[in-house]
């Protein structure tokens, strides 16, 4: 026995260093063929011995990213979930059932159910010790570095009269504004969206990177205690207690002692919910002493006190008149539903998503078939299934096409992978202008030009890739219609900034597949310059923390393709940067000599007091405000007005932090 032990401690360290060193040291040590044995070696040891159980065993983490899983933590109680009932009749049957059980007055507390995802929060001594996913209900992922960042949750708990130990349970949840802007950053990247804030939610929750954990701005709200030294029998008077230790309590709590509150509360917010910032998809009935719910007890799945009542999906039914297939930046082709014109929760909906294709399948969808349109948590109204009883028909069977309805080359659908491609990425028109637009817009390279200049340059044939950019001439622009000195100007003076942009935002800017801004910073600190992401190999790539191999494989992919290496190397011709410049930072020059400048606004590269230090540095000098002495005003978004329009009236220069970074970088004013 004590033979089989140390057999299996010593796979276990082996393969441990092997997994450290190929995913941390990028340093394969062993074959595949020595790690599978080893491994499989060990798998076989271990299930016929579960006394030597080890939660951090290596085999612990197959199926899932090797060195990037959360420990796995025993829920103290487990996590259940609560019964769902969709109709008044369905409340009321629980309420007299409860009733009835309990055989003596009780009430009743309403709740909103807030549709994030669950967590488990355990305080000791008044201090945050750990935080729990649900899980499975019995073992849950120990997220305690991301809950950390949640600004909403308290790390110490304010006065003194909480239990020594206690374990308090909620929701955390991405409100809708920082989902939508979420999901318009991952747009523009060409990154999938989340569907809905729940799965956003969810998904970063298990982010391996705290900081990104940080950013998305994540919220809670907390409804169910749990310990032995709880303050009260009741679930409100708890809740209430728990506010005043710092946690965030819904205030649309009530305590009700009749059917008839309960309804009202319903019915109340049934409508004001759409008004709430965060996602909500019911109410939750619990009984609110302690006591009566223990008597009450629990099934093998759910508490036996409580209930959640969830609110109907909002949806519809059309017509399906006709289905488009569009191509997006990166070539993924979208089946979108051309409807009958339908009203859905206060906007009429035209357009709806048909997925992929195996969704048209599955629904076995037929032009002319009335279809149920949904809205719920996302944004874009999807189609969630075909009434087949109201088919006439008549109409044809809803085929995915088989060739690119831009440019009429064949689709490939990747392995694995639900989406079609149009992989003639550099001769499809809607690709080629979408990643021109990319790479215009205002994080990637801050040209320009919009949608409809692109459209007009390349209908004019003046651009047919990025590079095409930095070689339209001012006498091309003169002659389009419209275009004057002015605009031009505008255009090659914003070309002319771009060759200060930084490496990584250029490298965000080129628009490879799954590299969003967030991504590129990581290639671009990980990979210093263009030549050393362009040699770099699958190990090499996917040591970089968060580059999984959807990433690695779209990034090798991307520079195995010829017209790609020659596009970078046109583009350094140009003068765009390739590398990580550190030095700027450091630079110590008299460029800026007798110069005053105002700064005001926000920027993208740097922050304001980082602009402060590279104007001194560069021998310049900062004020505070626009008068007849200043030269410059270097201005960011949202300049107040009444300050443009003083240092307009004084005549004073005003210049973007690009303009400004090119001034300190080559040749002084
Ligand atoms: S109480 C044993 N209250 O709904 C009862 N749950 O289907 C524990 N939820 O897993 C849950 N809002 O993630 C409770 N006010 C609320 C809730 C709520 C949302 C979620 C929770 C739970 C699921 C149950």
């Amino acid at each position: 026995m004590e033979e089989i032990k140390q057999r299996i401690e010593a796979l276990r360290a082996e393969i441990d260093r092997w997994n450290h060193q190929y995913y941390v040291l990028a340093q394969p040590a062993v074959s595949d063929f020595e790690f599978d044995r080893k491994l499989k070696e060990l798998e076989t040891l271990e299930a016929g011995h579960p006394e030597f159980y080890d939660p951090h065993s290596p085999t612990r983490r197959v199926g899932s990213d090797l060195n990037k899983a959360f420990v796995q933590v025993e829920h103290r109680y487990p996590m259940l979930s609560l019964s769902n009932t969709y109709s008044e009749e369905e409340v009321t049957d629980f309420y007299n059932r409860v009733r009835k059980a309990l055989n003596e007055d009780f009430e009743m507390v309403c709740e909103l159910k807030y549709d994030g995802t669950s967590i488990s929060l355990i305080y000791e001594n008044g201090t945050l010790v750990r935080a729990i996913t649900r899980g499975d209900g019995t073992r849950g992922d120990d997220v305690t570095a991301n809950v950390r960042t949640i600004k909403s949750i308290p790390l110490k708990l304010r006065g003194t009269d909480y239990p020594a130990l206690f374990e308090i349970r909620g929701e955390i949840l991405l409100p809708w504004l920082a989902f939508d802007r979420l999901n318009e950053e991952r747009a523009e990247a060409g990154e999938p969206l989340f569907a809905n804030p729940r799965n956003a939610a969810a998904g970063t929750l298990k982010t391996l990177n705290p900081q990104i954990v940080a950013q998305r701005k994540l919220d809670s709200y907390l409804y169910y205690l749990l310990g032995e030294k709880l303050p009260a029998d009741g679930h409100f008077e708890n809740l209430e207690k728990a506010r005043t230790w710092g946690f965030k309590i819904s205030d649309a709590v009530r305590k009700c002692s009749s059917l008839e509150e309960v309804f009202r509360f319903i019915n109340y917010w049934n409508t004001e919910r759409k008004n709430l910032p965060v996602a909500t998809d019911g109410i939750v009935l619990k009984v609110n002493s302690t006591r009566q719910q223990l008597n009450l007890g629990w099934t093998a799945k759910s508490p036996r006190w409580a209930i959640a009542y969830k609110f109907q999906a909002e949806s519809a039914e059309t017509v399906l008149k006709s289905v488009d297939f569009q191509v997006g930046r990166v070539g993924t082709i979208t089946p979108v539903a051309n409807l009958e014109p339908v009203l859905l929760s206060g906007t009429i909906v035209k357009r709806a998503s048909l997925h992929n294709e195996d969704i048209i399948n599955k629904f076995d969808v037929h032009i002319g078939d009335v279809c149920r349109v949904e809205k719920g948590g996302e944004i874009i109204p999807k189609i969630t299934g075909v009434n087949k009883d109201a088919r006439t028909g008549a109409g044809e069977k809803v085929r995915f096409i088989e060739y690119c309805p831009a440019c009429g080359t064949r689709l490939v659908r990747p392995e694995g992978e639900a989406a079609h491609y149009c992989p003639n990425n550099a001769g499809c028109a809607p690709q080629i202008k979408g990643m021109i637009e990319h790479f215009t817009g205002r994080k990637a390279m801050n040209i320009n030009a919009g949608e409809e200049t692109i459209h007009l340059f390349y209908e004019a044939g003046l651009v047919n890739d990025i590079a095409g950019l930095y070689e339209i001439r001012l006498e091309d622009m003169l002659k389009l219609e419209r275009w004057g000195e002015k605009s031009a100007g505008n255009f090659l003076e914003s070309i002319e900034a771009s060759k200060q942009i930084p490496y990584d935002r250029v490298l965000y800017a080129i628009g490879i597949r799954f590299v969003g801004e967030t991504v590129a910073k990581r290639l671009a600190k990980a990979f210093p310059s263009i030549e050393e992401l362009m040699d770099a190999t699958y190990e090499q790539l996917i040591a970089v923390d968060e580059i999984g191999d959807a990433i690695a494989r779209s990034v090798l992919d991307y520079f195995s393709a010829g017209s790609n290496r020659e596009l970078i190397r046109k583009l350094k011709s140009y003068g765009l940067q390739w590398a990580l410049d550190a030095g700027i930072l450091a630079e110590r020059t008299d460029r800026l000599q007798g110069k005053t400048f105002v700064i005001s606004g926000v920027f993208t590269e740097h922050s304001r007091d980082e602009y402060k230090e590279l104007i001194e540095k560069n021998g310049g000098k900062n004020t505070g405000s626009i008068s007849a002495k200043t030269h410059f005003v270097l201005a960011g978004e949202n300049m107040g007005p009444a300050k443009l329009q003083k240092a307009k009236s004084l005549g004073i220069k005003i210049i973007n932090e690009y303009e400004f970074l090119t001034m300190i970088q080559n040749q002084g004013i």
